[in-house]
């Protein structure tokens, strides 16, 4: 099988000198690497297990949804937003909602995830509701910034089709427990389920991602032969031929060295969202106080998302000589979806002649190359993750490889990657302060800490 590649030439000390990686770092690493091996083998860790299941309804379902609605809206927040975002603009183009209907025969795509009031306001009035599927995505089933978006959209349904409102909606939650689950079976909703064990930033297999894949269209087959590739490939215990160990073992590393930033920069946009994604993964995975034996250890890795060449004329002055606190992966695709020449004209000009009969696509990846260049003679480490191109087989690899990566540093770290306890602590704090029932300790203590006066 052809896969994706990470080149981690230029995190070694050979290509950057003092702040590069050498043997006796790996082996100072070798007790937490193989701790980690141990868990992230565990048969249980079911996220691994996703790309094997059955889809079949799901891509039906979608089908359906493709063929009866013009637009396509999902309301969710965090996991239950990054994995579909990021596949629906992975494979789709990014003008896609602003193509001819008729030409392209694909609803539009709209994913809500912030309660900005302006935002709803705008969406909500101008879109046309009555050909619109509303795909409610909530594990919990109880974060309310999404409750609080399908009540508006669901009132706003019920007053333009009162008896056939529920025909608009598809409900993605947690088949225990949600409310969700409570409200979709008392009106008969469809609903598709998140196993139990699987938690929002681990989702993306999951009918939360499949269900986007099956509506826009994409290669759902294909990309999770992807992932499943890649996973076999990272049963290898040897971190050294396994990508995601590699990439978790080179970040954990530079950790430990004091580099803690991580920033990924695709050099395509289509990838831009994938960076989205990956940030929560990461943060949310690897940001915590206690270890796993309860020591505090504050431990993880500040991910940033930046965009090639875009964020060469903004970011990089600061990734090329600031604090040595980086490290940069860059991903590169070799062939993007479509060439786009630059055309022969004005070459009398001097400083327009070279760019003539050349191509975007070789512009974007000589910037590429230029600042792996850049950011080697500077001593500053970079990895790249290479694809041969924008298929939806190579993004299923890069979705798992990354997955399977995170737990992987979660498990050097010593710490939970599958929990979120920070995130836990603010929905409580936004509950208390909205007045729902059983959290007046908590508002109690927000009015001393944050001197709120409640005059409601
Ligand atoms: O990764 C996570 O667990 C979180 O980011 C959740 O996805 C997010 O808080 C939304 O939760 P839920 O899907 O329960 O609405």
């Amino acid at each position: 099988m052809e896969k994706i590649v990470i080149d981690y030439t230029n995190m070694m000390s050979e290509s950057i000198g003092v702040h590069g990686i050498n043997d006796d770092d790996f082996i100072s690493v070798k007790g937490d690497i193989e701790r980690a091996v141990k868990r992230i083998t565990d048969k249980q860790l079911m996220f691994r297990r996703l790309p094997y299941e059955n889809i079949d309804k799901i891509v039906e379902y979608g089908k359906y949804i493709r063929s009866n609605f013009k637009n396509f809206l999902v309301l969710g927040i965090g996991g239950s937003a990054l994995g579909p975002k990021a596949i629906f603009k992975s494979t789709c183009g990014r003008y896609h909602n602003e193509y001819k209907i008729d030409k392209v025969p694909l609803p539009k795509f709209y994913f809500e995830d912030n309660v900005d009031p302006d935002r709803i306001y705008d969406l909500i009035n101008t879109i046309d509701l009555e050909n619109t599927c509303i795909n409610i995505i909530s594990k919990s089933g109880k974060t309310i910034e999404t409750l609080s978006q399908m009540m508006i959209f669901i009132d706003a349904l019920q007053k333009l089709k009162p008896d056939s409102w529920t025909d608009n909606l598809v409900f993605t939650t947690d088949k225990d427990n949600s409310v969700l689950l409570d409200i979709g079976k008392k009106y008969g909703i469809k609903m598709f389920y998140i196993p139990q064990e699987i938690g929002g930033r681990y989702s993306i297999f999951t009918p939360v991602g499949i269900l986007t894949a099956a509506v826009c269209g994409c290669d759902i087959h294909s990309m999770l032969k992807g992932a499943r590739d890649m996973n076999e490939l990272c049963n290898n215990e040897d971190y050294t031929k396994n990508p995601a160990f590699m990439y978790a073992v080179l970040q954990y590393i530079s950790m430990k060295r004091g580099k803690n930033i991580s920033i990924m920069m695709p050099y395509t946009d289509s990838l831009k969202f994938v960076t989205d994604w990956f940030s929560q993964l990461w943060a949310e995975s690897l940001g915590k106080k206690y270890d796993i034996d309860g020591n505090v250890v504050n431990a993880g890795q500040t991910p940033v998302r930046a965009l090639g060449s875009v964020d060469q004329h903004s970011q990089l002055q600061l990734y090329m000589e600031g604090p040595f606190d980086k490290v940069v992966t860059l991903i590169k695709v070799d062939k993007h979806r479509y060439k786009m020449p630059i055309p022969t004209i004005f070459e009398d000009s001097s400083e327009l002649k070279f760019l003539c009969n050349s191509s975007l696509n070789k512009l974007i990846n000589s910037e590429l190359e230029a600042i792996i260049y850049a950011l080697t003679q500077n001593g500053r480490p970079n990895i790249v993750i290479n694809l041969p191109s924008l298929d939806e087989y190579y993004l299923g690899q890069m979705f798992i490889m990354l997955e399977i990566g995170t737990a992987f540093a979660g498990y050097m770290l010593n710490i939970n990657p599958f929990d979120q306890p920070g995130v836990e602590h603010g929905k409580i704090s936004t509950y208390a302060l909205m007045g729902k029932e059983g959290f007046e300790e908590r508002r109690k203590s927000l009015e001393i800490t944050n001197k709120i006066k409640f005059l409601v």
